[in-house]
């Protein structure tokens, strides 16, 4: 049997952060299950394998998230899946899109249904929150930021789902599910572009097929690729953000008095448990050059897997890591990355985040997590939950 540190088995997937610490300490560069691939645990190192592109590539793996039983996927073919300099000039466009814009023009919206969520999980009763708010308020976020039906936002949710379960060992049984989820994508955005072609809205797809830089604007590929991935990107994330923010206070009643009392500081404890415990553990590259981190050499063609949650714990960097500390440093931390691939809705994640708590909090004297518990997602790197029941102690 292999002594390889495994990141599915349940103890960590249950709480990696002993073991992220264990690496730090004996083993920075070493191979891991599933699969064999390289992880890296130092902030340093972690820092150097998500922002180095010339060493450690996107584009390389590409093949990776196409396996042979899928014929499409539109993820492969977006932005997170390229190097400079084809990253950059794509990156361009959608940054002249993705503008500081987007928080003001989804918030209204996004605070009007996080009061109404909150209302519904708020009864006495014990309640499966991920279902009726953690993931309810990325779906409407999205649903408004790219101007989609927001009654769908259940079926975007599970479309996001989908996506995240490609990889090169997806087993069998899910490939006919995930290859019809992708038809319906494409099939659903396409008839999104084609109607903003007809008649811009203010929504972000009518300023996305705007955007040019140095005369280049999206193709129509670009663009369906860009919109799936926001689609992936943008739900399971911050539905973590969200359960991980309940899980802590549920176990944290003073850090719950202190937030009620003082809700501007609700900003800082999204940013600290986002550092705390990161919703994308985990990020990868092939590495296309022989290499070496931390002293350890790294051969040609590893795949390296950057442990964000493991660098946001390193004691190297970051002073009592942890401790949750609402008066350290803003953005301690890969959580949205580092380099050329920073997270491009990381404003809009933050404001989600802040906005839930601001509504849910108020409305609440106690947490506890219900008799029915939890369940961690399947997917590799996600560290959010597949259920998690609350009961709220009405304020
Ligand atoms: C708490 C929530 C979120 C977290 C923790 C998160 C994390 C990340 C990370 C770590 C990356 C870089 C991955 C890499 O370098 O390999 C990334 C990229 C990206 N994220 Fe997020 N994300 C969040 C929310 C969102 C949202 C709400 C959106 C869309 C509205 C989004 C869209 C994207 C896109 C499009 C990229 C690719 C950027 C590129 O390759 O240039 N993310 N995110």
């Amino acid at each position: 049997m292999s002594n390889r540190y495994n990141l599915l088995s349940p103890e960590a997937r249950n709480d990696p952060y002993p073991i992220y610490a264990e690496m730090r300490r004996s083993a920075p560069v070493c191979q891991i299950e599933p699969g064999g691939m390289w992880a890296v645990s130092r902030y340093d190192d972690v820092a150097a394998v998500l922002s180095d592109s010339a060493v450690f590539s996107s584009a390389g793996l590409r093949e990776a998230t196409r396996p042979s039983w899928l014929e499409h996927n539109p993820v492969a073919d977006s932005l997170a899946l390229l190097d400079p300099p084809a990253h950059t000039a794509l990156r361009a466009v959608v940054n002249k899109a993705f503008s500081s814009r987007v928080v003001p023009r989804v918030e209204p919206l996004v605070r009007a249904a996080a009061r109404r969520f909150a209302d519904s999980i708020v009864t006495g009763r014990p309640v499966e929150v991920q279902e009726h708010f953690s993931t309810e308020l990325p779906g409407v976020a999205i649903a408004e930021l790219l101007g989609l039906e927001p009654s769908l936002r259940r079926l975007f949710a599970s479309w996001s789902e989908a996506l995240f379960m490609i990889h090169p060992a997806t087993p069998p049984e899910h490939h006919a599910h995930i290859r019809a989820a992708i038809a319906d994508i494409e099939a659903y955005l396409r008839d999104v572009v084609a109607d903003r072609r007809r008649r811009r809205r203010d929504d972000l797809v009518s300023d996305l097929l705007d955007a040019e830089v140095d005369g280049e604007r999206l193709s129509e590929a670009e663009l369906i690729s860009f919109l799936a991935i926001v689609l992936q990107g943008g739900h399971d994330t911050t539905a973590s953000l969200l359960a991980s923010s309940l899980r802590c206070l549920a176990g944290r009643p003073d850090l719950l008095a202190h937030l009620r009392a003082e809700p501007t500081a609700i900003r800082s404890f999204v940013e600290e448990i986002l550092r705390f415990d990161p919703p994308l553990q985990a990020s990868t590259r092939l590495a296309v050059a022989d290499t070496e981190l931390s002293g350890v050499p790294l051969p040609r063609g590893s795949i390296a897997v950057a442990l964000i949650g493991s660098a946001n714990r390193d004691e190297r960097r970051i002073n009592d890591p942890d401790r949750i500390d609402l008066n350290r440093k803003r953005n301690a931390g890969l959580t949205f990355g580092a380099g050329a691939h920073f997270c491009v809705g990381a404003a809009l994640s933050l404001a989600e985040g802040r906005l839930g708590l601001e509504e849910l909090l108020p409305r609440i004297q106690g947490l506890r997590i219900g008799e029915r518990g939890f369940a961690w997602s399947a997917s590799l790197f996600s560290r959010n939950q597949a259920f998690l029941w609350m009961e709220f102690e009405r304020a």
